[in-house]
């Protein structure tokens, strides 16, 4: 077949049935990606003779005689195209998987598209921005400022792989090619609890291109937690590799692997599986009650049966706080279980390098911990072992799992050869890990002046038929959101139970995005029960600097107030709402209008242990070289930890290249997670820099013979007294006298700060089809200082847009057998352009005393205040409690229905 690839002629033959964009990709194009396989996301979007196709719904053989460009191809004459410099300007990316296809549809917008974006973006989908950076992309905005050295923290410096994003030149995981490779596709459980009798491989070892069958058989028979934590005791050890007992619909039975991602399928499909189909359990109460199925024998399960976790606290005496109060409202709230949808399915490669060793290039927020796992299931020492991330496509908590890591090296080192196992999004939907569905039970009690005398919850996790999170995001969920408000008598009782669904797992808000929204509903229904202002409740009760962080734990917290920005955010939000943006509600009595708020307080990084490691040298240019263990997932961290580390010495972020999570390249980390990027990796670059920062100092001192403290570094310099010595010629002083310039650093967590996030939402409902729309959203942030003003920006909106999701659009359907009905990205709809209205952010003005350069954690807490905001307002609206999530127009018709 010929056809022009970016103005290259090219003879090549595709696969039979190969679709263009597997073609492009196995051309080398690599700037087209893969977000689905079904035309959904836009991911693949490339220019066939100068008009915009989703190539992933392309045969490949269409390319015959046509012109292909990909966003490698989109510049001309070594110049940008206008929407790849507009990209660039307005940093309109975050983890950037999505850019790439979004520039490509973009480019080919006239004036009425581009005026009309919620239909004309419609067919492509981002998971992080929030689509706001993208818009202002279109509308030409830069936000960008001088790399100044001296000047880092606080500016709006670019992403470092700004360039290569906008290009088509950043490479994910799956972006590369190598000799030899082989595919891994897995058979997945239908059925959601059953004892596998008989596997027959025979006619999957014949179907051509099929090197080798796996089951339960084959690989080492160890438990593991698929979670990614430092302290593997959180998690409860109760997953094998591959099983004899399928537990939920969509685990792993088999592993094929074949020479082509098509043979390995074929593979599966032709497996012949004899499984005993068991009694299943979905609903987290009923398998409490005695009777219920077990999910797990002896080997995981307490005396508690499914239970596998159960937590209580209390201090004071809520029985004594109910009795003593005016008021007590009582009511269970619920939330959905949703998918993390980062763009970037999961995948891993694992082969054998030419030093000996084995090597993983994942998609992962925690490589260390990974590597660590695999030693473990595989028998491995460390030293044998390399794991890597490239670019990741974007993670939310889904990749503080090990789900993809493990089959690929079993496989490439029972072969001996390179393998790749690359997730389907239907993949992601049945066979990752979600948000952990919860029920909270919630009583409040209040004097008439407003004062809280109680609150109590009961929290009901179902952790689906694994436990990895399970208690961790239980322990989350009865912690901050408990220690919002002060009251002398608070206790939580909460239970993590085993049920045959999908598995729950880390994600964005971990188990207090969950209970946030049943106080925060609870407090405005308790607001409306003593008839006074909801906001007002909420100042008369929240916690102030100088309170301790208390939740219902006796123990003394390692958590405080290392800078208290609440009130300014609340100030904020309901300034704004008071104000308006003049967006009417649309006209008709059947639109319903009103005004809901939500507070949310979250600890900057887990209780659990968390450190991270960094190393910074000086080169004989005079550049800086820094490596940090952490993730770079699109939530902007290799910028934060540049601009840090170029502050302290003073230098042009231009002048430090970075490189991070890489077992072999940089120091340990606990895995980016938990807000804990900034703080805790971010510590231990500051750290790092300063060390570094003190020897140069102390050597150019020595050196130019000048007092020490009349010493100071500048841009490429030192300046010592009224010399100026180049960092180069230091560099070479020292180096030629045996002295090394690096230093290397750990980061530690303990203490926490706390931040703060508060949301306003002004919507309309139409009272007879359930629709809603987000007339005015607002937002109140306080995230300490900020590193670098437009990504912490870009993360709250990235946030609010996952909280719209949450609350309005996404739902995992499940039917009766537990089976997924809508594992798709165009039945699920994650938010597209035309769901994220703008919200006005504001941030609070706030120093802290704890975090590195007075900056606090931002990645999740700004989720958190959304839906119950949500929720409130439509309350507001309608005079309704609308108390499970999610508020689809289905759901909310079927209550609006039934008013008089
Ligand atoms: S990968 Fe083609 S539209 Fe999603
Ligand atoms: S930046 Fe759009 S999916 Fe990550």
């Amino acid at each position: 077949m010929e056809f022009e690839l970016n103005g290259r002629h090219q003879q090549r033959e595709p696969q039979p049935g190969q679709c263009l964009r597997t073609f492009l990709r196995d051309c080398g194009a690599f700037g087209v990606k893969k977000g689905c396989d079904a035309g959904d996301c836009g991911a693949c979007t490339v220019h066939i003779d100068g008009k915009p196709f989703n190539s992933c719904l392309v045969p490949a053989f269409r390319a015959e005689g046509r012109k292909i460009t990909t966003l490698e191809g989109l510049a001309s004459d070594g110049h940008l195209h206008a929407i790849q410099k507009a990209f660039h300007d307005a940093q309109a990316f975050q983890c950037g998987y999505c850019a790439a296809g979004m520039m490509m549809t973009i480019a080919t917008f006239d004036d009425a598209k581009k005026a009309d974006l919620p239909h004309a973006l419609k067919g492509n989908l981002c998971r992080c921005t929030g689509y706001r950076s993208i818009a202002d992309a279109l509308k030409g905005v830069s936000v960008l400022e001088d790399d100044v050295a001296g000047k880092a923290c606080g500016a709006n410096l670019p992403n470092p792989f700004t360039d290569d994003i906008v290009a088509g030149r950043a490479h994910y995981t799956m972006d590369v090619a190598i000799e030899g490779l082989l595919h891994l596709k897995v058979l997945r459980s239908p059925h959601a609890h059953a004892r596998i009798l008989k596997i027959d491989r025979s006619k999957a070892l014949k179907v051509p291109g099929v090197c080798a069958v796996y089951t339960w058989e084959d690989v080492p028979r160890r438990l593991y937690s698929t979670a990614l934590h430092e302290d593997h005791l959180v998690d409860p050890d109760d997953t094998y590799m591959l099983d004899n007992v399928a537990r939920f619909v969509g685990q792993r039975i088999a592993a094929v692997v074949a020479d082509s991602e098509g043979a390995a399928e074929a593979g599966c499909r032709a497996l012949e599986v004899e499984y005993e189909v068991l009694p299943a359990v979905f609903d987290p109460e009923a398998a409490m009650r005695p009777g219920a199925p077990l999910l797990h024998d002896k080997d995981v399960l307490t005396d508690n049966g499914n239970i596998f976790c159960d937590l209580h606290g209390e201090v004071g005496s809520v029985e004594q706080g109910l009795a003593t109060a005016d008021v007590v409202h009582e009511m269970t709230y619920s939330t959905s279980r949703v998918q993390h949808v980062h763009l970037e399915t999961h995948g891993s490669i694992a082969w054998k390098g030419e030093d000996g060793r084995w090597h993983v290039r994942t998609s992962s927020q925690g490589p260390f911990i990974v590597r660590q796992k695999l030693c473990y299931l595989l028998g491995l020492r460390t030293r044998d072992l390399h794991v890597f991330t490239e670019r990741v496509g974007g993670g939310f908590g889904g990749k503080q799992e090990m789900v993809s890591e493990d089959l690929p090296l079993f496989a490439a080192m029972k072969l001996g050869r390179p393998v790749k196992w690359e997730w389907t999004r239907e993949e992601e939907f049945i066979g990752a890990t979600t948000r952990h569905q919860m029920t909270t039970k919630v009583r409040l009690g209040a004097k008439r002046d407003g004062t809280l005398t109680a609150i109590d919850i009961r929290v009901v996790s179902n952790t689906g038929a694994y436990g990895n999170h399970g208690s961790e995001t239980l322990a989350a969920a009865i912690s901050s959101p408990m220690a919002l408000y002060r009251c002398p008598n608070k206790k939580a009782v909460g239970y993590a139970v085993y049920t045959n669904m999908v598995p729950g797992g880390g994600f964005r808000g971990y188990g207090s995005s969950q209970t946030t929204f049943a106080l925060e509903c609870a407090i405005d229904d308790l607001a409306r029960l003593l008839k006074t202002d909801p906001l007002a409740l909420r100042r008369k009760n929240v916690v102030r600097q100088g309170d301790m962080v208390d939740s219902v734990w006796q123990d003394a917290s390692d958590a405080s107030f290392g800078s208290y920005g609440l009130d300014q955010c609340m100030d904020f939000v309901e300034s704004a709402l008071k104000r308006g943006n003049g967006v009417a509600k649309p006209e008709g009595e059947e639109w319903a209008e009103g005004t809901g708020v939500a507070l949310a307080m979250l600890e900057c990084g887990p209780p659990t242990e968390h450190r991270s490691g960094a190393e910074m040298r000086l080169r004989a240019d005079g550049t800086y070289h820094l490596a940090v263990g952490s993730s770079e997932m699109g939530n902007g961290i290799t910028t934060a930890h540049k601009q840090i580390a170029a502050a302290i010495v003073v230098s042009r972020i231009g002048a430090i290249d970075i490189v991070n999570a890489d077992t072999d390249k940089t120091p340990y980390d606990t895995g980016t997670f938990a807000s804990t990027g900034t703080v805790v990796a971010g510590k231990a670059v500051h750290l790092t820099a300063l060390a570094l920062a003190g020897d140069i100092l102390d050597y150019a001192a020595k050196y130019s013979g000048t007092e020490r403290t009349l010493c100071r570094l500048e841009d490429d310099a030192v300046i010592c007294g009224n010399k100026r010595v180049p960092l180069r010629e230091v560099y070479d002083a020292g180096t030629k006298a045996g002295h090394r310039f690096e230093a290397k650093r750990k980061g530690y967590l303990s203490p926490r700060s706390i931040a703060f996030n508060v949301h306003g939402i002004r919507l309309a409902v139409h009272k007879v089809t359930g629709e809603v729309r987000i007339l005015h959203s607002v937002h109140g942030a306080d995230i300490g200082r900020l590193i670098n003003p437009q990504q912490c920006r870009g993360q709250i909106d990235g946030s609010i847009g996952m909280g719209f999701g949450w609350a309005l659009t996404e739902n995992m359907a499940h039917n009766e057998h537990g089976a997924m009905i809508n594992p798709n990205l165009r039945n699920y709809r994650i938010p597209a352009y035309a769901d994220v209205p703008p919200t006005e952010v504001f941030f609070a003005d706030t120093h802290d005393s704890i975090g590195p350069l007075g900056a606090k954690s931002q990645g999740e807490c700004a989720i958190n205040p959304v839906a119950p905001a949500i929720a409130n307002a439509l309350a507001n609206a309608t005079g309704v409690r609308f108390a499970h999530l999610p508020f689809t127009p289905d759901r909310l018709f079927a209550r609006l229905a039934e008013l008089p």
